[in-house]
């Protein structure tokens, strides 16, 4: 008997693989609204893990060449869609009263060893341009004692309180270039200083992730304190981090900082999800040379050390810098530039080592400070 032509086409797409997740599109059950119609023209929606998937034209092509060249099928229309996938707590991860922010698909951190590298330049621009592809994305700031992403950002007003019936009163996070931010910047008075120690810095984190409407959020990320301190044992011990970015100089002294904080990353089980080499060369006008300031190679032999991906090199450049002075990071000033284009790159591979280390089933589960 001849098989039906939904059988042929579903056949087909069992061939075309997400490169990523090293599975078929149906086995992964991405093939979704499959109809056909008796001129032959076929419609289905793809639903891929991310809407930042670097592979997306890729898969869709794949897909349109194996459901064309099926026997019946005249026209193959697509509809490219994505839902970002949480992977289901493991049991036993509530320990410790600790547990997932509701509604929040990944945390992923924005870490260094040493201080000044770019990491909020880094988060700012990470955050913004994952919201750019389509995500809903949130940004937390982490870092307490200096914290710069509402200037980076540009958000002036504070967050409004309100009420929910079962959490409490809730910082709602005010929204810049379509991202919720949350910072101590928006609580403190101007240049007041915060004078504190580790459990009142435990405790706020616990309600920047607990008590503020993140609502329903596919990424939100935490721009971290420079060093391997409070924040970030509190935050491991707090939430569930899907994987951490780690930012560099190329310099020895920031390398050698850095190799602390990938170590403390370990110790904590959060994924390395790759290393950013920023300020890798500067260019100046009168001449088209690279100019390697802090030295060459550093974040790719990083890399290479501790077997992880180095996610982007980015340039010192005038207009990343005053980008973060006025509050627009350089994907929405200059969103045709070459620095900008590397930070919508690296925010796609980004989503993707999110997607891959959620089905690989390796993202942290909260962890009991005292267990190493
Ligand atoms: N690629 C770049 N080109 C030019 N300026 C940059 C670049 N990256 C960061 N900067 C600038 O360098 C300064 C430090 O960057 P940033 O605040 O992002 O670092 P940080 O690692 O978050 O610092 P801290 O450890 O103090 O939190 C900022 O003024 C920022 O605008
Ligand atoms: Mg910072």
């Amino acid at each position: 008997m001849k098989s039906s032509l939904t059988d042929r086409i579903m056949a087909a797409l069992r061939t075309v693989k997400d490169p990523d997740l090293g599975s078929d599109l149906v086995s992964l059950d991405m093939i979704k609204d499959l109809e056909t119609k008796p001129d032959g023209t076929v419609s289905l929606r793809v639903v891929l893990t991310t809407p930042a998937c670097p592979m997306k034209a890729a898969i869709e092509a794949d897909v349109r060449r194996a459901v064309g060249a099926v026997e019946g099928v005249s026209r193959v229309e697509v509809k490219m869609d994505a839902e970002v996938r949480r992977r289901a707590p493991a049991a036993g991860a509530q320990a410790g009263g600790s547990t997932h922010i509701e509604g929040v698909s990944h945390i992923i951190a924005v870490s260094s060893g040493k201080g000044g590298v770019g990491k909020s330049t880094v988060a700012a621009n990470l955050a913004t341009a994952l919201a750019l592809e389509g995500a809903r994305v949130g940004l937390m700031d982490a870092d307490m004692y200096g914290p710069n992403i509402p200037t980076m950002m540009g958000v002036t007003e504070q967050p409004k309180i309100e009420q929910d019936p079962v959490r409490g009163d809730l910082f709602v996070p005010p929204v810049a270039h379509g991202v919720k931010v949350m910072s101590m910047g928006f609580l403190v008075q101007g240049d007041q200083p915060m004078i504190w120690r580790g459990p009142m810095l435990h405790s706020v984190v616990n309600q920047f992730c607990h008590k503020v409407n993140w609502g329903q959020l596919d990424y939100l990320i935490v721009d971290m304190p420079p060093g391997t301190g409070d924040v970030q044992l509190s935050l491991a011990q707090l939430v569930p981090v899907t994987g951490a970015v780690v930012v560099t100089t190329p310099q020895e002294v920031s390398l050698q900082d850095v190799r602390k904080a990938i170590h403390m990353f370990e110790k904590v089980r959060i994924p390395i999800m790759g290393i950013v080499e920023n300020m890798s060369w500067f260019e100046c006008d009168s001449c088209s040379k690279k100019h390697a300031i802090f030295g060459s190679d550093g974040g790719e032999r990083l890399a290479k050390k501790f077997a992880t991906e180095l996610l982007a090199q980015l340039p010192i450049q005038q207009q990343v810098r005053e980008g973060g002075d006025e509050g627009r990071p350089v994907v929405i000033r200059h969103p045709g530039s070459s620095t900008a284009e590397a930070f919508r790159t690296f925010a796609r591979k980004v989503a993707q080592q999110a997607s891959i280390l959620s089905r690989s089933g390796t993202t942290s589960e909260p962890i009991q400070i005292g267990r190493f």
